[in-house]
């Protein structure tokens, strides 16, 4: 089992750390607003949580999700994530978020941001192509016929596989994209970023299992710029 410590602990960083916690692994949260305010957080958890700050996080985790708005981004501290597995959960979406200066001014694409900005840590972009409360549902035990599969990309072959483990113990396939920039295939608005909604309800209604098969059609129909 690993400790996974999770800078952000919000409606993603909750949701993770709750299919983390039943499948056996340690979870140390933070915020912005200091641990004190985790505290509910973690009594709902249980033992197997504790709060801390950023960097307490950051410090304590085998390996990191990083799980906050776009705009802090450069706010996550980096030395205590040199050379550790980083997951990289941002998304960046104008039409939803509003614009953030800074961002569209940049040469950095906004899929990169967090990898821009660590850049001694094995980032590895996941769960960013599911809604927080999808999921919470969508997980299933391995082999079962209705399992789906998640997009992983990273350029660190060790720490993909780091990920794709934690996948599988939470519930869900992972899916190897390739390297980090190939994240721009799930990246917001894409087919295969909005792969679990049903068109009919979207965000409201339950979601919808997304085998391995259809994800990787749903990829490949992101073509290259
Ligand atoms: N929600 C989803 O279904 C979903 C799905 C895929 C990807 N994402 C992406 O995942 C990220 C998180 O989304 P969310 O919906 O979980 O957001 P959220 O509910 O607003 O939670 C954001 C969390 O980040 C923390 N935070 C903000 N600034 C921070 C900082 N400088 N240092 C440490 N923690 C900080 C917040 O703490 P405070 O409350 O103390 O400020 C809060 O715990 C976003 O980039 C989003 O695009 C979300």
């Amino acid at each position: 089992m690993t400790t996974i410590g999770f800078i952000g602990s919000g409606n993603l960083g909750s949701t993770l750390a709750r299919l983390a916690v039943d499948a056996g692994h340690d979870v140390v949260l933070s915020n912005s607003r200091g641990p004190q305010t985790l505290q509910g957080l973690v009594a709902r958890l249980g033992p197997r949580a504790r709060a801390a700050t950023p960097v307490g996080a950051a410090a304590a985790g085998d390996l990191v999700v990083v799980t906050i708005p776009v705009r802090a981004h450069r706010q996550v501290p980096a030395e205590p994530l040199h050379g550790k597995t980083v997951i990289d959960t941002l998304n960046y979406d104008p039409a939803r978020q509003g614009r953030v200066p800074g961002i569209d001014a940049g040469d950095t694409p906004a899929h990169l941001l967090l990898a821009a900005h660590l850049t001694r840590s094995h980032v590895v972009k996941a769960f960013s192509s599911i809604f927080f409360k999808h999921l919470a549902t969508l997980g299933r035990p391995a082999g079962a016929p209705d399992r789906s599969a998640l997009p992983v990309a990273g350029d660190d072959a060790t720490a993909k596989k780091t990920v794709a483990t934690l996948i599988d113990s939470l519930g869900y396939d992972a899916y190897d994209v390739g390297p980090l920039a190939e994240s721009r295939r799930f990246a917001p608005g894409t087919p295969a970023q909005l792969a679990h909604l049903d068109p009919a309800g979207m965000f409201a209604a339950p979601g919808r299992p997304v085998s391995a098969e259809r994800l990787a059609k749903l990829l490949e129909a992101q073509e290259t710029p």
